[in-house]
This record gives C-alpha cells, structure tokens and sequence, in this order.
C-alpha cells in the first residue's frame, strides 16, 4: 500500500550544481508525495494528478497549509559539544578549543554523561530537522556507542567516528591516546558500526568515518597510520572527515601553525598524503568521494582544485565562522572551482542546530563579501546547499536530498501556525507580481523564518521519527 502526503512542497530536482539550483526548483502549492512500503517516493506532483487519486482506500495524510522540504542535511556537527554552545572561550578557534572544548569534551569520559548527551544530541537533531548528518565524535569509543545505538533507536541517517587526537597541550590529554591505539580504536568502530545495521551496507543508515581531529591535533606517524588504514577500508564505503583551513590568524592561528609545525606550503598536502616537510609524500592520502573538509575558508585555487579533483566535499559553516572569528568562505571562487560545498552547523562553535539557521547566515555573511566578490545566493540555492548538496557530500545523492522518484523519502513538515513570525512574514510579507519571482521570495522567506517549532514532522525513508523519551 501507498501513503500520500499532501502539502505545499518545495525541492531541488535532478543532479543540478549549485548555479543550477534556481532553473531546478520545483514548487507544487496543492503537491503530493506519494510513498511505498518501503518509504521510497513513487510520485511528486500535483495532488490531482497523483495515482491513487481516485482510490477510495488511499491512505492519505493531508498537511493542510503546511510546507514539505527535504529533510537537512548537516555536513558538520560536533556531537560532544552538544552543551558547549556559546561556551566563551575568550578567543579565536585555539583559544576556545583549549579553554572550553577539550574540557567539556573530556566530561564523557563518564559514561552515563556520554549516554545523556547522546539522548539529548539525537533530540536536538530531530528538532531541527536534520535527518542526515556527517557528526564528529567523541575520543571515547563507550560515548561512540551511545551516539550509535541512540541514532538508530530514532531511526536517522549518521556518519560519524571518534575523534582522533595524538598530540596536544595539557587541556587535550584526557582526549589524546598513542597512534596504535587510535588506530585499533577507530578500526574496531568501523568493523561494529559501517553500515551494520543493514543485511547490505548500501542500504544502512548509519556509517562509520575516520577522523583526525585537525592536522595539530595528529604526528606524521599518525597521518601515515590513517592513511594506510583508509587505504584497507576505502572499497567498504567509509568515510574520513577532519577540519581545513579554519583559522588563519598571522603567526599563531591554526593553518600558521600546521604549515610551521609539518614544514609544508598547504595545508591540504597533510591530508594528501604529503604531510613531510617540503610536502614530500609520507603515506597514502584521505582525500575521495567520501571525504568532508569542514570550513575550507582559506584555501588557494590549488588546493581547491585538489579537492575538486578527489570529490573532496565542503562542509560550510558560516555560524560558526562569525562565532571564532574565522572569516568567510568566498562563495564564488569556491564554488567555482567545482567544489561541493554542503551546508555544516559546527555545533558548538556554530550556536544553530537548525541548517535553515546556517543558510541565513550564509545568505549575509556572502552578500557582505567586498565588491565583486558579493552574491545575493538565491533561495534554491540555498535549499539546495542544505538538503541535496548535503546528500552529495555524503555520496548518498542517489538515495535522498530531494523528492525524485526512486528516492528514500526524508522529508519535514513545516507547519507555520506553529511560529507566528514565520507564519506572518509568509501570509503578509511582499510578493512580486511576477510568479517565479513571487516563488523565490516565499521559498526564501520559508528558509529565513523558519525555527525549531515550526518543523510539525520529521520522515526518514517514509518513517516518521519521534523524539527520544
Ligand atoms: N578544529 C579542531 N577542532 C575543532 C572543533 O572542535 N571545532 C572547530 N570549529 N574547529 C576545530
Ligand atoms: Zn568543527
């Protein structure tokens, strides 16, 4: 049997890049979704074209006025810092690691604290939506296990792995073990939690990663070790995720540091498997398909091109960025190298759990680039950046992002009744005479306003996901 889902939906359709976001937007104001047994989405159309229509025993779910958008899609979130937003560090990205991060992360050390943070980091993704997401973990396999058996309890889409670290100062030493021992720690999640929840791992929701905190965080012997463990594991599907390019403040700041620290003119030449000084090759790189930079915002066209080249992904956090005092992404030249550049919350340094939050911060802080550099992204765009752009950084753009036939249905019901700015911004708010133009600006207006009350239902492959007790 069939379920129909009516409401007003939005999405991107097809395989578009970001440019071609705007001639891909579908908006259907009477649309259907209509869903198999098995959540995946046999029609996306106007209600009364939809087949069934005419069935007497359709089983229909109808939203009324509310709006239906894929489901979000953070390509960064940090699970243990879940309580450390607007944690005040008293400086940029080092000086809040050592001072507020490292301490607050070594607290699930304990694991009935793991076990409470990993409920409440599994309620707050359902809250804003996010039904996929690419989630730095924990030093502590126990809190690890928590993250897992938690997600899967509720029923959404992860990747994730324990952070790894094997050098730092005194405020990291309860997360640092030796390079063996990360490397037994991290295989040993990978062989429990890749893809195990599914008879085929093609089909799970729930994948492990490799991930190196950043490059100050981990030796060359570190490096070499992960990159020779990725080597065994890339054919299985896993993914690495890590930090690039965040801080650059002069003569102290994160990429200073590991360009002094390795001997090395880029930063992603550590990651590259060119981590020995002169950025001479020392092991096998953990760049690929499957691979997410979180920021990237000072990059050079190289290493953009680098990154193109690999299908090495962009997770863009401009909350976070504004937070640290990290700067911006310049978007066109990002983009135009061919990156894919999904949107990330960066929770705790991002302050938002909600990808729509993210967005909007993108929105202005691109628009407030110098001269030709500024970009009034349009609001397909930026759907696009946080729903299908999130699926392709993940290499899962085949299974949802969008409402494509043959997708798995992971979708929101927004109801606007439930937050009155948002509900008055789109009843009384401007609209061009113009249709398309007039579409533009309620999408936009959607994604702008929207906040957690506002998001009525969560689905992930039709399923619809409840908030953990
Ligand atoms: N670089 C290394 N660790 C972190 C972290 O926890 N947050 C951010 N924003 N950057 C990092
Ligand atoms: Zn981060």
């Amino acid at each position: 049997m069939s379920t129909t889902h009516l409401g007003r939906i939005f999405h991107v359709a097809g395989r578009p890049s970001v440019s071609e976001a705007d001639a891909a937007l579908v908006w259907l104001p009477d649309g259907a979704l209509v869903l198999d047994d098995a959540g995946m989405i046999v029609y996306c159309g106007p209600r009364d074209r939809r087949p069934g229509v005419d069935d007497p025993d359709e089983a229909i779910l109808d939203h009324g006025d509310a709006y239906l958008i894929p489901g979000f899609v953070d390509a960064h979130i940090h699970f243990p810092q879940t309580y450390s937003v607007d944690a005040y560090g008293g400086g940029q990205l080092l000086e809040w690691l050592d001072n507020c991060i490292f301490p607050a992360e070594a607290r699930l050390a304990d694991p009935e604290f793991a076990a409470r943070i990993a409920r409440d980091f599994t309620a707050r993704r359902i809250a804003a939506g996010t039904t996929a997401a690419m989630v730095f973990g924990s030093a502590f396999p126990h809190a690890q296990d928590a993250l897992f058996t938690e997600t899967r309890r509720a029923g959404l889409r992860l990747v994730s792995g324990r952070g790894i670290q094997t050098v730092g100062g005194p405020s990291a030493a309860p997360l640092i073990t030796s390079e063996q021992h990360a490397v037994d720690l991290t295989a040993d999640e990978i062989n429990r939690w890749h893809g195990t929840d599914s008879d085929d791992p093609d089909t799970a929701l729930t994948y492990a990663a490799i991930v190196p905190r950043f490059s100050l965080s981990v030796t060359v012997d570190t490096l070499a070790a992960l990159g020779d463990l990725y080597a065994d594991v890339r054919d299985r599907g896993v993914y690495v995720h890590t930090h690039l390019n965040e801080n650059n403040r002069p003569g102290t700041g994160e990429i200073d540091l590991v360009k002094r620290g390795f001997g090395v003119e880029s930063y992603l030449h550590t990651y590259d498997g060119m981590f020995l000084p002169g950025g001479k090759v020392g092991g096998k790189g953990l760049l690929g398909r499957r691979t997410i930079m979180a920021h990237a915002v000072h990059c050079t066209d190289d290493e953009l091109a680098r990154m193109a080249d690999t299908g090495t992904s962009i997770a863009h956090c401009p909350v976070s960025q504004l937070f640290l005092g990290s700067g911006t992404m310049p978007w066109r030249r990002t983009v135009a190298a061919g990156v894919t550049v999904a949107a990330g919350t960066d929770v705790g340094a991002g302050d938002e759990w909600l990808i729509s939050r993210v967005l909007s911060d993108a929105f202005k802080v691109h628009l407030s680039e110098p001269g030709d550099d500024s970009v009034a992204m349009h609001p397909a765009e930026m759907l696009f950046t946080g729903t299908l752009a999130g699926a392709r950084a993940l290499d899962q753009e085949h299974r949802f992002g969008n409402f494509d036939v043959g997708k798995e249905a992971d979708f929101l019901v927004i109801q606007p009744d439930r937050w009155m700015p948002l509900e008055a911004a789109l009843a009384h708010g401007i609209r061009a005479d113009d249709e398309i133009r007039a579409r533009d600006q309620t999408l936009f207006t959607l994604l702008m306003a929207l906040r957690e009350p506002a998001i009525a239902e969560v689905y992930v492959q039709g399923r619809r996901i409840e908030a953990p007790l």
